[in-house]
């Protein structure tokens, strides 16, 4: 997977675990209807393209993102997914089978209310939820963070460490609790 607008979205090693692991497990996505949420560059929303997802939208409030995205797309030759820029946070879900999130947990308030929306998303459409950090003091500290379970987990290398004062790998988690 090609993926050139990373100077502002695409956080390097940060970001690549979510879509590492799309990729290394394609029947996650395969068939489903998937939304990225803080979608960036459109790297977990192209995984998902590559990985057979029925039907992708990326979401990010930045209009930016979504020209990053479709310029990531021409590169690895796919159709752009749909690009939504309002705040979908807080709204009617539409029915989603899988719903993204790489690195949103960064601030507490919005942490908060990924937190309550993603409830209504799981008890109205039964969507399923991944969850990508690279251990950010906000995300070990929310209360979302015990009832993760953790699918996998990359080492940052050295380089990665040392510019991210201390983060030493980053997981991806399944969120989807008993409600
Ligand atoms: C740390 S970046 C992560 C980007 C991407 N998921 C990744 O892993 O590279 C957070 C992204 O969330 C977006 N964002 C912040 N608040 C948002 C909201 N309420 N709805 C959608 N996107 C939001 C920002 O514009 C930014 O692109």
């Amino acid at each position: 997977m090609c993926m050139r607008f990373w100077c502002i979205f695409y956080w390097p090693q940060l970001t690549t675990p979510p879509c590492r692991f799309l990729l290394d497990n394609p029947g996650v996505c395969l068939g489903k209807r998937v939304l990225d949420v803080g979608s960036g560059c459109g790297a977990s929303a192209i995984a998902a393209k590559l990985c057979g997802a029925a039907h992708v939208v990326a979401n990010d409030i930045d209009t930016v993102a979504a020209v990053a995205t479709h310029m990531n797309c021409e590169l690895n030759g796919l159709e752009p997914p749909i690009c939504v820029m309002d705040n979908m946070i807080g709204s009617e879900s539409g029915g989603f089978d899988l719903i993204l999130l790489g690195d949103m947990f960064y601030d507490e308030a919005l942490a908060t209310s990924l937190h309550s929306w993603l409830n209504r998303c799981i008890e109205t459409h039964g969507a399923d939820v991944l969850i990508g950090d690279p251990g950010r003091a906000q995300f070990e500290g929310h209360d979302i963070r015990r009832l993760l379970r953790q699918l996998a987990e990359y080492e940052l290398p050295e380089s990665v460490r040392e510019e991210n004062y201390g983060l030493t790998c980053s997981s991806v988690w399944r969120y989807h609790p008993e409600l």
